[in-house]
């Protein structure tokens, strides 16, 4: 027989393309599912630096993941609230430093293996919206729409630095455009499973819009993918074709 599946939209991108704030707004407008991977990679570098475990010990982190202890649980119009093994981890794990920990342990091809299973998972009824590095080219490649999200590395600092500011936490502008691109530089290097779009994304370039022209954006392509779905091969063709036929007439 043949499982059906739930459908996915996967949000892939650098970090400050506004990933996470699109993803939760369309999983919210849409009524469905959200899966933010990045946060899963967070969890499993604070979980590593709780017991210890050293950034390039592969076998222990891939160990870890394998028995991670950690709850995502809904909230509306709000990042989930993450809980590791009991403790409320929702904010600490948005530090600058374990987000660099996390791109180094992401790395890692046995870490990444590891998470697979957990990060498909999500896939429940109604759909998934998910958002991350990979989602579309490793994760949920047969996923019912892909977007790429893009932003100039100082419109994604700037999105970053008054992020922090709005938490009271101060920080040099030039240094997180320095770790930006350096972020940047091992997420899309890395032999397993890089940053950079699948084939078939929609690439956004999110600098001059607006979070809710984003989401708006990516809603228009899935009305778009269900026409074209309903109306197979050439479905403004035949539509172009019955105006003519009017038009003749
Ligand atoms: O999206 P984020 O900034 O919370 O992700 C933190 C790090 O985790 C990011 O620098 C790279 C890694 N990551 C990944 O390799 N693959 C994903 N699907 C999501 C995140």
């Amino acid at each position: 027989m043949i499982r059906h599946k739930e459908p996915v939209i996967t949000i892939d991108g650098a970090s400050g393309t506004g990933k996470g704030t699109v993803s939760q707004m369309l999983a919210t407008r849409l009524g469905w599912k959200f899966l933010d991977s990045g946060a899963l990679y967070r969890v499993l570098a604070l979980a590593a630096q709780k017991h210890s475990v050293a950034f390039n010990n592969e076998k222990a982190l891939e160990v870890l993941a394998e028995h991670l202890d950690v709850q995502f649980i809904a909230r509306e119009n709000k990042l989930p609230l993450i809980i590791l093994e009991g403790e409320d981890v929702t904010e600490t794990i948005r530090t600058e430093s374990i987000g660099n920990a996390a791109s180094i342990i992401a790395a890692l091809p046995a870490v990444r293996a590891s998470l697979l299973s957990r990060q498909r998972s999500f896939r429940e009824t109604p759909g998934l919206v998910a958002d991350g590095r990979d989602m579309g080219t490793v994760v949920f490649p047969d996923a019912e729409l892909k977007i790429f999200l893009t932003a100039s590395p100082e419109e994604r600092a700037l999105r970053r630095y008054n992020q922090l500011k709005e938490r009271g936490i101060s920080v040099s502008l030039g240094d997180l455009i320095k770790e930006l691109r350096e972020r940047d530089r091992r997420d899309q290097e890395r032999s397993v499973a890089p940053l950079k779009p699948a084939e078939d994304a929609v690439m956004i370039d999110t600098d001059r819009l607006t979070i809710e022209e984003v989401v708006d954006r990516i809603l228009s392509e899935l009305e778009g993918n269900a026409v074209k779905k309903a109306f197979p091969a050439t479905a403004s063709q035949t539509m172009f074709d019955c105006a003519g036929v009017g038009v003749a007439e």
